[in-house]
């Protein structure tokens, strides 16, 4: 059995289409994950939206139509997964897509730090990431071509100015999801991770510094379908922007802190 898992290389499948695929998205109250979730419905894929406010769920559940389901959930409480897992189990019996794009930001540098928001945007980010994982699972082991996708950010890749708490949960889901590529391949499951750079949405309303390269949420929402339907593992856009953030992780640690450090200096 060792043996056979060390040999498994990660699953990328490619999707021909999202006709009938049935998706679980967490995170799809608001902006990306409230535009992906409208365009895979266009797509023919059946919907099951999650997030923790009702309203704007059960408001977006009618207007993708008779089939979507709204499952109300708090990525941080892992009873309240379970349980909407099973309400997705009795309507479908499996999934063949679990996507989060759930996630808090608050900027914070070392003059706001706050370290109850940062340790919530771990909570939600990252471990909210492990907990769908886990409550999920079962539904995916039996769904057709299933897939798992988290999104992470561009900050994932190296240490950032103002992103205390914000980047280091990226930087662990991005980590996470390297790792579940290869545990779950021997069960079927395809794993990938979405690294978006600036898309506007409340969250990047926050920043109060220039974002180049900013993107509109529809525009994100195709290029995660499309990412997703492709055989990348790593689905990073704007890649005007993020490209450079990738090349990055190449820089000596000594060569980044200065560079970043400009960053601050404006
Ligand atoms: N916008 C960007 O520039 C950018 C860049 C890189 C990465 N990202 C990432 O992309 C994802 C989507 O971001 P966005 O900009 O579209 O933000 P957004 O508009 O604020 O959407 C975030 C979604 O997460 C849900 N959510 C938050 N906390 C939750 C919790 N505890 N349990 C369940 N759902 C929760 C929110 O709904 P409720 O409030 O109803 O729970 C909302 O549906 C996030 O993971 C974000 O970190 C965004």
């Amino acid at each position: 059995m060792a043996d056979d898992r060390r040999r498994t290389a990660p699953l990328l499948r490619r999707l021909e289409s999202w006709q009938g695929r049935r998706v679980w998205l967490i995170g799809a109250s608001d902006g990306i994950g409230r535009e992906l979730a409208r365009l895979l419905a266009a797509d023919g894929a059946r919907l099951a939206v999650s997030a923790r406010r009702v309203d704007e769920l059960e408001a977006l559940a009618r207007d993708l139509g008779p089939e979507a389901l709204a499952l109300p959930v708090d990525a941080t409480d892992q009873a309240a997964l379970t349980t909407a897992a099973a309400r997705l189990e009795a309507a479908w019996g499996a999934v063949d897509h679990v996507i989060y794009t759930a996630g808090v930001y608050w900027p914070m540098g070392i003059d706001t730090f706050d370290v109850e928001k940062a340790a919530k945007m771990i909570e939600v980010n990252l471990t909210g990431g492990l907990r769908v994982t886990a409550a999920a699972l079962p539904l995916l082991e039996r769904g057709h071509a299933p897939q798992l996708a988290l999104t992470a950010s561009a900050s994932a890749y190296r240490g950032l100015p103002r992103a205390i708490g914000y980047g280091a949960s990226k930087a662990g889901l991005y980590n996470l999801a390297e790792t579940l590529a290869v545990e779950l391949a021997p069960r079927g499951i395809d794993v990938r991770v979405i690294n978006p750079g600036f898309v506007r949405t409340r969250l990047t309303d926050m920043n109060d510094f220039r974002m180049p390269a900013m993107i509109e949420p529809e525009a994100a929402a195709r290029a995660m379908r499309d990412g997703l339907a492709s055989r990348h593992f790593h689905i990073h856009f704007p890649k005007r922007f993020t490209g450079l953030l990738v090349a990055a992780r190449l820089l000596p640690s000594r060569w980044w802190l200065a560079l970043s450090a400009r960053m601050v200096k404006g």
